[in-house]
């Protein structure tokens, strides 16, 4: 499929999104929904906010939006400053080069598909004259979301999956410099949402447009960015690549969030200059890796983390367990479950969850030994 030619007045070597110090108070609350949120979104790039119900996603894509005005801070898109309190500049909504495909997918009930796409091309920020162009490009952009034969059906009598795709469809066809999604694919069955989002990762990259995407879907921000950034309780808490979120969280919070993780409370601990963290813990004594910039010394607070696939469960007098220093548990829960076996332990008044390969060796109430080894956990500051 050949991608439609689409004109980007965003020069390559800007960032085409750069948000800075954003802070958001709704009226008449005190509290901020939003604070201290700092980020770029390179060109072309796809980023996603990723963060739990309530923790300030859409307040920051509408601010971004211009739907919501910020309490503090500044925004820029290609080099232009489109919001910024302290000089009260504050760029209306149509005229920022930003399409939005909201939760609800926005579509108008009383127009054709073809209509429905053609809108923003009539009506929009950049708009064509000629009539003709109208429609080659609506039909052009309505093809590639596989909605060409749909083109003179009304929009309510399409699914939710096409309605997703139109929604799409449209937002390009504003020929934006910057695609805002919100939750785009939460009404969707869970087959559905899988295949969409492949196809919306394929668009985005086929048209080469910066996007930046809304969900608490973990998998999915994973699946689709290139970035992610965690949010919680209104703040950041880390911005970094999928396989970076997962391998090295900087807390205990986005640990827990991206993936699973066993979180194991530290007693008392050294940190090396070596950047090794010797840690005591009710568990039992681990060396560990840490992200965290921590300074040698003393620790008293913080966490080992380990992923349950780097929980090794072993018999107990397994020669590896007793050569490296394997910690004696008791199995509370084990199941098969096909491709892995999932086996929890009671250990220093804590669950342990591991996920190894099969076949299932043990059950609850056997005596085993657990393994961590120094590579697979990390230290955590908090
Ligand atoms: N119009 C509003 N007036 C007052 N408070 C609001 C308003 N909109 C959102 N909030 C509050 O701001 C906070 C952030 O809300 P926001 O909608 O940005 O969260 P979210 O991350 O998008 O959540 P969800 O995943 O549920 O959509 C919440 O505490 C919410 O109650
Ligand atoms: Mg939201």
């Amino acid at each position: 499929m050949a991608a439609v030619a689409h004109e980007f007045t965003v020069p390559a070597d800007r960032e085409a999104v750069v948000v800075t110090d954003l802070a958001k108070a709704y009226g008449g609350s005190d509290a901020f929904a939003i604070e201290d949120i700092t980020f770029e979104v390179p060109q072309g790039q796809f980023l996603t906010l990723l963060g739990p119900s309530g923790c300030g996603k859409t307040t920051t894509l509408r601010c971004i939006a211009g739907l919501e005005r910020a309490t503090r801070g500044r925004i820029e898109m290609g080099g232009d400053v489109v919001f910024d309190a302290s000089s009260k500049r504050d760029v209306k909504t149509e005229d920022r080069p930003i399409a939005m495909v909201p939760q609800s997918y926005g579509i108008w009930p009383h127009m054709t598909v073809l209509e429905n796409a053609a809108f923003p091309m009539k009506y929009g920020r950049k708009r064509v004259k000629e009539k003709g162009d109208i429609r080659t490009r609506a039909m052009n952009v309505l093809e590639q979301v596989g909605l060409a034969d749909f083109a003179d059906r009304w929009s309510t009598r399409l699914s939710g999956g096409q309605q997703q795709r139109l929604a799409l469809a449209r937002a390009l066809l504003c020929d934006p410099d910057v695609l805002l999604l919100d939750e785009p694919l939460s009404n969707l069955d869970a087959k559905l949402r899988v295949r969409l989002r492949g196809e919306l990762r394929q668009f985005q990259q086929q048209f080469g447009v910066t996007s930046l995407y809304v969900t608490h879907d973990q998998a999915e921000a994973l699946a689709m960015s290139d970035t992610v950034i965690v949010m919680n309780q209104g703040k950041v808490e880390q911005i970094d690549s999928p396989e970076a979120l997962y391998n090295s969280p900087r807390t205990s919070f986005v640990a827990d969030f991206i993936g699973s993780a066993n979180l194991i409370p530290i007693e008392e601990g050294t940190a090396e200059a070596s950047g090794v963290v010797v840690a005591k813990t009710s568990v039992g004594q681990f060396r560990c890796e840490t992200v965290s910039t921590t300074t040698p010394g003393e620790l008293t607070s913080g966490f080992v983390c380990a992923r349950p696939e780097n929980v090794m469960v072993l018999p107990v007098h397994d020669e590896r367990a007793l050569a490296e220093g394997g910690i004696h548990a008791k199995v509370t829960a084990a199941e098969f479950l096909g491709d892995r076996v999932a086996i929890d332990v009671a250990v220093g008044g804590l669950t342990l969850s591991s996920s190894m390969p099969g076949p299932l060796r043990v059950q609850p109430g056997d005596e085993v030994a657990v393994l961590i080894r120094p590579g697979d956990c990390l230290y955590l500051d908090r």
